[in-house]
C-alpha cells in the first residue's frame, strides 16, 4: 500500500504548524513520519506542530544533547529524532532507535536519510521543499506526502483527506 504523492501547499510557517497539528491530533501509536528537506526547510516547525497536536506543552525544539527527544505529557509520547550529526549509519544502532520506532508511540525523524534502515517498514513521508530559495526566511513551502504502508496511509487521510 504504498501512496501516490499528495502535494500540500505551506504558504508560512503557521501553515507550517497547523499541519503538524493536524497529524498530532490525528496520529495513533505507531505512526512514525521521516521529515526530509533541506536545511531551515521547516521540518523541526511541523514537528513543534505535531507536538501541540499531541497536547504536549513543552516546545519541540532540536535535540542539542543526543541525536534524539522523547517528550511526555500529551496523549501518547513523541518521539523527535534529527539524525542530521549522525556520522555513520552503524551509529543508529547504538541509539536504539529502530526498536523504540516499534513502540506504541509516534515517531519523528529529521534527516531520516543518514540511518534510512531506522524507519519501520509502514512509515510517513514528508518531504518539505523552499519554494523561492531567494526567501527562504519567510516564504512559502510545499509538503508532498507519500506512505509505505496502511498505517501511514490512515494517518495522513485523517489529517488532511477530504
Ligand atoms: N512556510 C514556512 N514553513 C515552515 N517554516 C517557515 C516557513 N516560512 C518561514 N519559515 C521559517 O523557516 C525556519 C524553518 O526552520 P526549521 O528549524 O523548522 O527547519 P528544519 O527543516 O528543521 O532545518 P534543519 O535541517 O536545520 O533542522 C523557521 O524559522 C520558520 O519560522
Ligand atoms: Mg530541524
Amino acid at each position: 500500500m504504498s501512496g501516490e504523492q499528495e502535494v500540500w501547499p505551506v504558504p508560512d510557517a503557521a501553515a507550517m504548524q497547523a499541519l503538524g497539528e493536524a497529524l498530532g491530533r490525528a496520529a495513533r501509536p505507531g505512526c512514525v513520519a521521516a521529515l526530509v528537506g533541506d536545511l531551515g526547510a521547516g521540518k523541526t516547525t511541523l514537528a513543534q506542530g505535531v507536538g501541540r497536536g499531541l497536547g504536549i506543552v513543552a516546545p519541540v525544539v532540536s535535540p542539542t544533547f543526543g541525536l534524539v527527544h522523547e517528550l511526555e505529557g500529551g496523549r501518547l509520547t513523541l518521539l523527535h529524532a534529527d539524525l542530521y550529526r549522525l556520522d555513520d549509519p552503524s551509529e543508529a544502532e547504538g541509539l536504539g532507535l529502530e526498536e523504540r520506532l516499534e513502540d506504541e508511540l509516534v515517531g519523528l525523524v529529521e534527516w531520516p536519510g543518514r540511518a534510512p534502515e531506522v524507519l519501520p517498514l509502514d512509515h510517513l513521508v514528508l518531504t518539505v521543499t523552499i519554494d523561492d530559495p531567494s526567501r527562504a526566511d519567510a516564504g512559502p513551502r510545499t509538503v508532498r506526502a507519500r506512505w509505505t504502508g496502511p498505517v501511514a496511509a490512515r494517518w495522513w487521510q485523517e489529517a488532511c483527506g477530504g
